[in-house]
């Protein structure tokens, strides 16, 4: 069986994509299954935002597979680990768990980088182009410690 990964953030058309991108990009595939979901619904069937697309592109990886989905309380049974891009996504995926189990499936994904400091990867969405840069090397680094862990 694989292990699987979901990569949350607020609107599944950012940062969570581009996370998901860049570990597919590193992992195991015939070991790993590798998905991302938003807490919020607004983007649910829509492709990442152009500028997540660019900069994946940039670094020679397609993202454009992608549909945005909303994360439920369902996919608590579905996957063994859940990474949150930030604390605002790690109270509302928690407070979906029903089970001390399912909290523990939950981490905030720059704890990679620097344990129990809780680093939120900045929602890009208001900001410039090299909002995007800086949370792909972020993410970048983050999924190079997710596969020499996991
Ligand atoms: P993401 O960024 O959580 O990194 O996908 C956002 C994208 C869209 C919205 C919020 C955050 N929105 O409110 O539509």
């Amino acid at each position: 069986m694989k292990t699987k990964i979901l990569m949350v953030c607020l609107g599944n058309i950012c940062r969570s994509p581009l996370a998901e991108g860049i570990l597919k990009s590193m992992i195991d595939l015939d070991k790993f299954e590798v998905s991302s979901a938003g807490t919020g619904g607004w983007h649910v069937g829509s492709l990442p935002d152009p500028r997540s697309i660019a900069v994946a592109a940039k670094n020679g990886i397609d993202i454009t597979d992608q549909r945005g989905k909303q994360f439920s309380e369902y996919d608590f049974e579905i996957y063994d680990h859940i990474f949150v891009m930030d604390n605002s996504n790690y109270r509302d995926v928690i407070k979906r768990a029903n089970s001390q189990d399912e909290i523990n499936k939950v981490q905030r994904i720059l704890d990679e980088l620097f344990p129990g400091e809780n680093v939120d990867v900045p929602d890009p969405y208001y900001g410039g182009d090299s909002g995007f840069d800086d949370v792909f090397d972020m993410l970048n680094k983050a999924c190079e410690k997710i596969v020499s862990r996991l």
